[in-house]
């Protein structure tokens, strides 16, 4: 898919407030700091539509971005920072639920995970509270750049020997970069089938 136009709409707090479209959406989560921000300015072509940090917590909203006027592209706040509750199990932040609980329009979740770390439980709690919510949702490594390709193979096959543990497939996933673009049009050639099925 090429991206024709990409324009900010709206960022706000409450799912209720978000655009009142039937258009597809996707929804780009993960870990604070992950590089969910990072990857939507690469995948758009824009520099700056989505703002990045390198202090995690810089996306606090639910943000919304129009594109090619036919799909929204949303921005969400990281989860994981500080978020360890007393009794060890983790809280996602409300909104966050309720977003994907109650936005019928989102299509799929991509799942943002750093390619250099092992296997997070709270990316593994994250999913299966996805797959429990019957929420669809595909696995984007982010940051490739940052290792050797071998490094970056072997994290990879890691990751699914661990998803395996889980889950009966590994889900569709994607190895990204915002550095040097990898990972671009197979993530938006990926968005494309999906909207004409
Ligand atoms: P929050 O909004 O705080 O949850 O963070 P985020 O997930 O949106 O991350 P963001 O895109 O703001 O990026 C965090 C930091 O990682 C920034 O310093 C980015 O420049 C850096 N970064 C993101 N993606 C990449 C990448 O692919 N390669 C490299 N080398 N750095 C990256
Ligand atoms: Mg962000």
């Amino acid at each position: 898919m090429k991206i024709k136009t990409a324009e900010f709409v709206v960022s706000n707090s409450k799912v209720d407030q978000c655009p009142n479209s039937s258009l597809p959406e996707y929804a780009f989560i993960g870990r604070s700091n992950v590089g969910k921000s990072s990857l939507i300015n690469m995948i758009t072509g824009r520099k700056s539509l989505a703002k990045t940090s390198a202090k995690p917590g810089k996306t606090q909203l639910i943000n919304h971005f129009l594109i090619n006027d036919n799909w929204h592209l949303v921005d969400l706040p990281g989860y994981g920072y500080a978020q360890v509750s007393k009794s060890t199990k983790r809280v996602f932040q409300k909104f966050i639920t309720a977003y994907f609980e109650k936005r019928k329009q989102m299509i799929c979740a991509f799942v943002l995970i750093d390619s250099r770390h092992k296997p997070q439980p709270i990316d593994m709690e994250f999913m299966q509270w996805l797959g429990e919510n019957a929420v669809p949702f595909c696995i984007i490594f982010t940051k490739a750049d940052k290792l050797k390709p071998k490094v970056l193979e072997e994290n990879i096959e890691n990751y699914k020997n661990e998803m395996l543990e889980t889950w009966e497939e590994m889900p569709q996933y994607f190895i990204t970069s915002a550095t040097t673009k990898l990972g671009q049009d197979d993530v938006l050639d990926y968005i494309e089938e999906v909207n004409e099925q």
